[in-house]
């Protein structure tokens, strides 16, 4: 990779992280940190568009802060912070709103879909595509990885970068989405996408008592302990070829398909690849876990640098709109 890149994205704060956020987001977040320069951050200004409790959203944001840290987030090399740290993206979202037609978040699917399901939405979840909006294009992000459900925000953020720049003169860098199509949708323990809204996750950290139960829970069909099976359609198999190796796939694939082998021994060996690859991550974690002050103050400094860019940007817009300068 030779091209440079200004990488951002976000996560919401909004429960326990899982299995599907860690292989869907998180790992190729972490891996992108190899090749360029990161900012990461807690979502938390998105989280409070669905008023949860206040002492819910201060542990889940220390939360997804101990578990991003803990799977391999280097806060040295990445710029890692808390959205409301840098209260500058909130003065964008502002300038963004009044360049924003009304008719470009009504067409928006996800807000689209919660007034489906019967939500009375308030103004922040019908403009939560502007704040993401200036999330990106305060730090001069160029590129965005995201999970296919943000791509139409992706598209927002991109439309009113064009629309500012049209209106003003050329400010604001357009950001290039990089949708994770490579990244397989992860199953939840009922074969249906993993996701918090349908109560078939498999958490990342927690009581392993707890955590072997909600494997043991996995669905699979009713093939005789005896008959040969098919790992295509299993989701078991699916889920232990997110953690093995090409190897080890291939030796599960062949006992599948030799029969003999019920669904509970797949899902033992299921567990025990989870454990043993979330061990160093556990340990990590405790470490964290037993320094709150240490994890304050990676999310504080990260604010910092975050905060110098977002004030450049932010500077810049408002000289060119007028409001200084
Ligand atoms: P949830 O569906 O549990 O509410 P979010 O929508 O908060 O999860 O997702 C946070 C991030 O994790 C997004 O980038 C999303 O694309 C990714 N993600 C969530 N669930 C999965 C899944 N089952 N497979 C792959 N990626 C996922
Ligand atoms: N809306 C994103 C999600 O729910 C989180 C997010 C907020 C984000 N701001 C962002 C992602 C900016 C990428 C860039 O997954």
């Amino acid at each position: 990779m030779t091209e440079s890149h200004r990488v951002l994205s976000g996560i919401q704060p909004s429960g326990d992280l899982h299995l599907g956020n860690y292989f869907g987001m998180m790992k190729p977040a972490i891996e992108l940190q190899q090749d360029y320069e990161c900012f990461y951050f807690i979502a938390d200004f998105h989280a409070l568009t669905q008023l949860p409790k206040p002492s819910d959203l201060r542990q889940r944001v220390s939360n997804v802060a101990l578990d991003f840290l803990a799977c391999g987030l280097d806060p040295e090399r990445t710029i890692f912070f808390r959205q409301s740290d840098v209260p500058e993206v909130t003065e964008l979202t502002w300038i963004l709103n009044c360049l924003t037609p009304i008719g470009l978040l009504e067409r928006c699917h996800s807000y689209k879909d919660k007034l489906a399901r019967g939500l009375t939405p308030n103004h922040g979840l019908f403009s939560y595509p502007v704040l993401m909006a200036a999330d990106i294009l305060i730090y001069n992000s160029t590129l965005v990885p995201v999970g296919r459900d943000q791509k139409q925000h992706l598209e927002v953020a991109r439309d009113l970068a064009q629309r500012f720049n049209h209106h003003y003169g050329d400010t604001l860098v357009v950001p290039e989405a990089r949708i994770r199509d490579e990244v397989a949708v992860v199953p939840g323990t009922d074969g249906q996408k993993m996701s918090k809204s349908y109560n078939n996750t498999i958490p990342l950290f927690g009581n392993e008592k707890a955590i072997r139960k909600a494997f043991m829970k996995i669905v699979t069909d009713s093939t005789p302990l005896e008959a040969p099976k098919d790992p295509e359609s299993c989701n078991v198999f699916a889920l232990y070829s997110l953690f093995a190796s090409e190897e080890e796939i291939e030796e599960l694939r062949n006992k599948y398909e030799a029969g003999g082998m019920g669904y509970g021994t797949a899902k033992q060996m299921l567990f025990e690849k989870y454990w043993d690859y979330f061990e160093p991550f556990r340990e990590r974690r405790q470490l964290l876990l037993a320094d709150p002050d240490r994890l304050e103050d990676i999310l504080q400094k990260g604010a910092e640098k975050a905060r110098q860019k977002a004030r450049n940007t932010l500077e810049k817009v408002k000289a060119t709109v007028g409001l200084t300068g």
